[in-house]
């Protein structure tokens, strides 16, 4: 089976703009996926989240879009919508987001806490007719490895289309190492096409992975290429042999563009763009990229930024 390369949804960055720039500038990327949406019982989906995935913004890409509530009635509606009005043949569940806004109100990896509720959820989304495919993206547990079993358990039950896991609890965020035996086991047992989640950054992360894990659907991959969009040309071996740099220079004053031409604000835009230097200045840890970095980092308007990412890239 070819291992399908994924770009992780993260709320706030790989929406259509973003995903869109990505697409353009660089390959490798098999599939795409929306942040999450709330989802709603009834009516619309709230109209800055239509935006993310009408077809006309996500043309020529493979996007997943992703749902997020703990009310099944809310799931049913949503996904119908999604798949009816908007063309998409699958769904994906949250089971993952740690934030305590969202935790707090049962859904994310909130879900997770309370296993004969999320047995409940899936029976009874899974009554429900005209449903498209319906995939999660889980974390293992709440604040033990030892939850994993019982959720597996669930999952195995139901006729999910797919599992993404990202092997740590929800107590974790985003930190520490990944529980690769706790992965081991969903590898052995998940009934579903299965797909790994965290902390790939290089090439031999991905390759380790693909190693220890041949038959995965998909290795997902999310703060790794926001610090290195090229990340699964990369893995593919894709080289259109244009200068990285260069590339990467053209690819953010693309994203700004972009991003300004939506928001019509400087301030918002440039707020877009210190987030994606956040996770790109991670592989910029020489000391000659200090004073750029900062700059880039310190920058109150697009002039001064510009100066900045100048100085950054003629290093
Ligand atoms: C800023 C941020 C936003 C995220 N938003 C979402 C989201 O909307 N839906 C989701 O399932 N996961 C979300 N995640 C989790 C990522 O998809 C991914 O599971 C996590 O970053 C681990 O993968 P990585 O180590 O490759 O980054 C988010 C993560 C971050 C850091």
């Amino acid at each position: 089976m070819k291992t399908k390369i994924i770009f992780a949804p993260m709320e706030g960055v790989t929406g259509y703009i973003y995903r869109n720039a990505h697409k353009k500038f660089y390959g490798g990327i098999n599939r795409y996926c929306s942040p999450f949406i709330p989802a709603r019982a009834e009516g619309a989906l709230p109209p800055k989240y239509t935006k993310d995935i009408l077809p006309e913004n996500n043309q020529d890409l493979e996007m997943l879009p992703q749902l997020l509530t703990k009310d099944p009635s809310q799931f049913i509606h949503s996904a119908k919508l999604i798949h009816e009005k908007y063309g998409y043949s699958q769904v994906d569940l949250n089971l993952g987001c740690p934030s305590s806004t969202v935790v707090s109100r049962g859904r994310g990896a909130g879900m997770l806490d309370d296993i004969d509720a999320l047995d409940r959820f899936f029976d009874e989304v899974f009554k429900a007719d005209g449903l498209p495919l319906i995939s999660i993206k889980t974390r293992i547990g709440i604040s033990f490895v030892s939850e994993a079993e019982d959720l597996l358990k669930v999952y195995n039950r139901y006729p999910l289309a797919e599992v993404a896991v990202h092997p740590r609890l929800k107590d974790e965020g985003y930190m520490g190492n990944v529980h690769l035996d706790v992965f081991d086991m969903f590898y052995n047992d998940c009934k579903h096409p299965l797909i790994y989640n965290g902390d790939i950054r290089t090439v031999s992360d991905f390759e380790n992975i693909s190693k220890k894990y041949p038959d995965l659907k998909g290795i997902m991959i999310g703060r790794g290429l926001l610090a290195d969009p090229a990340l699964a040309e990369k893995i593919c071996g894709i080289n259109d042999n244009t200068d990285e740099l260069q590339k990467l220079e053209t690819f953010l004053s693309y994203v700004y563009d972009s991003y300004f031409e939506v928001f019509k604000s400087e301030k918002n835009s440039l707020f877009k763009l210190k987030e994606l230097w956040a996770n790109l200045s991670t592989r910029f840890a020489d000391d000659k990229y200090k004073k750029s970095l900062s700059q880039i980092k310190k920058s109150k308007n697009i002039a001064e930024y510009r100066a900045a990412c100048t100085m950054f890239f003629n290093i």
